[in-house]
């Protein structure tokens, strides 16, 4: 069956991921990918696809409720997949309030736009809202975020993520607006902005640039490659059930300090560099405030009702990753050219 689906943070990482996968898979569907372009959105991440038929983008943001009305009523949306959202830790400790606009307010424009736009027949709509483990908190030594676990975020991006979740239940509950939500573990793959952690060492082995990392470096991630995301997406979004939530991870834990080791002896082979070069380039400096000790996702009911499971291991796709990366030194060169200096230094000076 046909359908328009209003993707939204589209030219970003995983939603350019989410976008292309659509795209390619069904024709059958018009895929509208909303962006409002901010320096995380880059339609060069879609160069692929741009020309397919069944693919529109629309440069829009989520806090223009009248803009939102109109797209939906002009192209009759019947679905949404909701990702667009400031996305890093780091920036919400310095602007929390960038996070409340477009993280929360965005996400209640949207959700009141679909519902006032479905009012007349909910059925056969989905508001599919894109989120984070991140709501969960931290976790000591031992155990696992479940579906279950209750919300106590750390961060204003988690904060502002766990409120957003809170709405469009909120929404269900009380306009009966169909949705599903899904909380994700650390992505990492090809366009990843390089503020993230491993996009940005990898730039920064590259030009032999020091790595920063945060505190002792025993924190602890849970890695999820982006393409085993938008597989994951895909297949909630056709087979979730309405007001499910379902956690989304790799059963991949990794400390940093492990991880920033991998990565450096994976790049010193690629690199022709001697065994051990880059690790030299590790520096420990200030530890990033609230800083959250170990997130880890419990994915088996995901594995369970709808037969998910990661596609690659974690040595395979880090490997993917750095090749990615190595091999697109223009997209790479693009990025960090202009405000992403300005960004770098005001981060990383005073660490
Ligand atoms: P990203 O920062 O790479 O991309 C965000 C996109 O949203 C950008 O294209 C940006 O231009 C767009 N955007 C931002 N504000 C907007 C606004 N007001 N109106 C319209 N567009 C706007 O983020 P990402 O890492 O791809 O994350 C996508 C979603 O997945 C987010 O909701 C994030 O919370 C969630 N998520 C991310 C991860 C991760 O590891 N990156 C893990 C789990 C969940
Ligand atoms: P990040 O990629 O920002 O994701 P998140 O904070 O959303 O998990 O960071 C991943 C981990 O790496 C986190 O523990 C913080 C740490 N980190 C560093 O040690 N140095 C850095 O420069 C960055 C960006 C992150």
């Amino acid at each position: 069956m046909g359908k328009n689906i209003l993707i939204t943070g589209g030219a970003g990482f995983i939603g350019s991921h989410v976008v292309r996968l659509m795209v390619t898979k069904y024709p059958q569907y018009q895929i509208f990918n909303l962006d409002a372009l901010t320096y995380a959105g880059n339609l060069e991440n879609l160069k692929d696809i741009e020309k397919a038929a069944n693919y529109h983008f629309i440069k829009a943001n989520i806090l223009e409720p009248a803009a939102l009305k109109a797209i939906f009523e002009k192209h009759a949306i019947t679905d949404v997949i909701h990702l667009a959202a400031e996305s890093h830790v780091d920036r919400s400790i310095v602007s929390p309030l960038d996070f409340v606009y477009t993280n929360v307010i965005g996400t209640v424009n949207l959700l009141n736009t679909a519902k006032e736009y479905w009012k007349d027949d909910l059925s056969n709509h989905l508001f599919y809202h894109v989120s984070t483990d991140e709501v969960y908190g931290s976790l000591g030594k031992e155990g696992l975020f479940k579906e279950t676990t209750a919300y106590d975020p750390n961060s204003p991006y988690s904060a502002s993520k766990a409120a957003s979740d809170h709405f469009v239940r909120a929404y269900g509950e009380t306009y009966h607006l169909p949705y599903v939500v899904s909380n994700c573990s650390n992505n990492y793959g090809p366009n990843h902005f390089p503020e993230k952690l491993i996009p940005l060492f990898i730039h920064n082995i590259i030009n032999k640039k020091a790595l920063p990392v945060y505190g002792d470096g025993l924190y602890t991630r849970d890695w999820l490659y982006v393409l085993d995301h938008a597989r994951a997406i895909d297949l909630i979004f056709h087979e979730g059930k309405n007001g499910d939530t379902y956690n989304i991870g790799g059963f991949n834990e990794w400390t940093n300090i492990d991880l920033v080791k991998l990565m450096c002896a994976q790049m010193d082979v690629k690199l022709g560099r001697a065994k051990g070069e880059s690790e030299t380039l590790i520096t420990y400096v200030k530890d990033r405030a609230g800083h959250d000790r170990r997130y880890a996702i419990d994915a088996t009911k995901l594995n369970k009702e709808l037969g998910w499971s990661p596609s690659v291991t974690f040595e395979q796709g880090l490997d993917a990753t750095i090749d990615w990366y190595l091999n697109n030194g223009p997209w790479l060169e693009n990025v960090t050219t202009g405000n992403y200096q300005t960004y770098y230094n005001s981060m990383y000076s005073n660490r």
